[in-house]
């Protein structure tokens, strides 16, 4: 199963795709964790994307189109995978499923994670992130066991730098902007999957399994 995670910001894509990864045994593929993964490494991609990022800004297409496409024609996608966070302009969308379908496969659903915008900036701000791992917490509605450590790896728990209120706002006009067009796209596809994210997680969680199948 080949599923896409669709939404702003904070509505829970990485959240809820971290569960279906783990329900169906299937590649989380996180853009923005491999970015994160890249700056905490000193790498040049890392050091590229980190000027955009902090911005609340898109990483340039060049950058984030091969490096998805290269993952998920890797022995472990063979399976399916959930991609959280890709894409995110059409230009994406379209490099996806060219070279998708130059393999003859297809994306099965793009589910969209709904959430109001004034819900996400809270969310935001108790966000914790591991950047080890890549786990999600939010210090009221999702806590770690221990606070300010990740659960599954026991590393220290931290704010991300682009979730500062001012540059949450940029990224939100950013997703109105560049982004909320995929709905169109994935709806002339009829693949697109509608959820209300402002649900607690695990009724989240029911919607989309209801959909994907148990
Ligand atoms: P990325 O890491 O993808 O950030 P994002 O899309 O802005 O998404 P987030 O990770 O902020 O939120 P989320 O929807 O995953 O929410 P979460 O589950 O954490 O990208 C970061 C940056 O990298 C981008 O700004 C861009 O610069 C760059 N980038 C990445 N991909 C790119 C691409 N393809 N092209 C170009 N640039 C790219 O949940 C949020 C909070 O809410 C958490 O605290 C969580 O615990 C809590 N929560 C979750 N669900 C619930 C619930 N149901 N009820 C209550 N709280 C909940
Ligand atoms: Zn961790």
């Amino acid at each position: 199963m080949k599923i896409i995670m669709l939404g702003a910001p904070g509505a829970g894509k990485g959240t809820q795709a971290e569960k279906i990864a783990e329900k169906y045994q299937i590649p989380h593929i996180s853009t923005g964790d491999i970015f994160r993964a890249n700056i905490k490494n000193g790498t040049e991609l890392g050091k590229k994307a980190k000027t955009y990022m902090d911005q609340g800004l898109l990483v340039p297409d060049e950058l984030v189109v091969d490096l998805v496409v290269d993952r998920v024609q890797q022995e472990d996608c063979k399976k399916g995978y959930i991609l959280d966070g890709f894409p995110r302009t059409i230009p994406q969308a379209e490099a996806l499923d060219a070279a998708l379908s130059a393999n003859g496969e297809k994306i099965d659903y793009a589910v969209n994670v709904e959430v109001a915008d004034e819900n996400i900036i809270n969310r935001m701000a108790g966000r914790r992130a591991c950047l080890n791992c890549g786990a999600t917490y939010h210090v009221v509605t999702i806590p770690p066991k221990e606070e300010g450590i990740c659960d599954k790896c026991g590393n220290e728990l931290v704010l991300r730098e682009d979730d500062k209120p001012e540059t949450v706002k940029k990224r939100l006009d950013v997703y109105h902007d560049q982004t909320q067009p995929l709905i169109e796209y994935y709806t002339a596809e009829k693949i697109l999957v509608e959820v209300d994210g402002t649900k607690d997680m695990a009724e989240v969680f029911g919607d989309i399994v209801k959909v994907l199948g148990a």
